[in-house]
């Protein structure tokens, strides 16, 4: 039987099965050719969506505000002050409130059970745009960057995560991983791996589709032969800045070097969700370089501009892949 996602929520990779990750992919690949050909897409014509974001962004909000006006959709952005939810008014009724008036809801915030709150009493699909605990769009641009590499043929490639492996980010890159049968390696310290509950809900999983869930905490180990070498920033949004100084003590031999993408496997690329800290040129990356004298973070900035990058591809396929996630489910 086909896949049919209508009416269905988007907020965490393991609700979906791989065929539904594969068909979502698919359509991401149709999408891009009508944009890249200049081909009109204005299949939701007359539907509306609101972006709620409880947390700053740059790509998650512009990808789903370009992807709405390209299906033809109407777009409402609520800034993290310019709703009354939280303060004023509880999820559950904005939630109750807005499914009333729209077709569809990006959430970005803090608590993953918000989202699931929102999904629950909406009435209309919920599409998650980052929470604590999972970014699932995220990994669709991802993994078709990674397809897009290697020939749409990743079963058996190795990912390996470096850094904070706890993050939002590295869970979710577990979960797709898994499901796709791509061999994953979460490669930080033994502080910041990945959680059990999201390493149990990995294994049986990456075993049905014959593929592997490694962790180590040696860089060299992690990098060693790997297809995909990943990361992301060593804080993440809504953390105290307290972390800091604790999370660049642990995370610095996990910075993503000429030196490690050496040890890669030689058509290895280096990806990052953006945004990153590998130069001085933001005022976080200037304060760091100011209190802990490193002028680079989770990335060096030689493998950043480097020719393996692959950072403003995958930062582009968030567009195609939310219009896909849109259009599946709200067709
Ligand atoms: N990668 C990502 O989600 O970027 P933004 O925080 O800019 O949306
Ligand atoms: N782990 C990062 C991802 C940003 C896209 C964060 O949550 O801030």
């Amino acid at each position: 039987m086909g896949v049919n996602l209508s009416g269905r929520s988007f907020l965490k990779l393991l609700d979906f099965s791989t065929a539904e990750i594969e068909y979502l992919l698919a359509l991401s690949r149709n999408f891009k050719d009508l944009k890249r050909t200049g081909t009109p897409h204005r299949y939701l014509e007359g539907k509306n969506i609101v972006l709620l974001f409880q947390k700053t962004s740059t790509r998650t909000r512009c990808a789903f505000e370009v992807a709405g006006h390209d299906l033809g959709m109407g777009v409402t952005y609520l800034d993290p002050s310019g709703s009354q939810m939280g303060h004023k008014e509880s999820i559950a009724d904005t939630a109750r409130v807005l499914g009333r008036m729209f077709d569809g809801i990006e959430f970005r915030g803090f608590a993953h059970a918000d989202v699931e709150e929102l999904a629950a009493q909406a009435g209309v699909p919920v599409w998650n745009g980052l929470t604590d605990l999972w970014h699932p769009t995220q990994m669709l641009a991802d993994v078709l960057t990674m397809q897009e590499n290697f020939n749409y043929d990743l079963r058996g490639k190795t990912v390996t995560f470096m850094g904070d492996a706890k993050n939002n980010v590295a869970r979710s890159l577990m979960v797709v991983c898994a499901k796709l049968g791509i061999n994953f390696r979460a490669c930080g310290p033994a502080e910041r791996m990945p959680d059990d509950d999201v390493l149990e809900a990995c294994r049986p999983i990456a075993e049905a589709n014959g593929c592997t869930i490694t962790l180590t905490s040696d860089p060299a180990a992690g990098a060693e032969g790997a297809h995909v070498l990943y990361t992301d920033v060593w804080v993440s949004l809504g953390e105290p800045s307290e972390v800091w100084a604790e999370r660049i003590g642990l995370l610095e031999p996990y910075r993503v070097t000429p030196e490690l993408m050496a040890l890669a496997d030689p058509q290895a690329i280096f990806m990052h969700c953006l945004p990153a800290f590998h130069d001085t040129k933001t005022t976080t990356g200037a304060r760091i370089a100011e209190e802990f004298g490193i002028s680079e973070m989770e990335v060096s900035d030689e493998v950043f501009e480097g020719p393996r990058s692959r950072v403003f591809d995958e930062a582009e396929n968030r567009l195609h892949t939310i219009k896909a996630v849109m259009y599946a489910t709200l067709k």
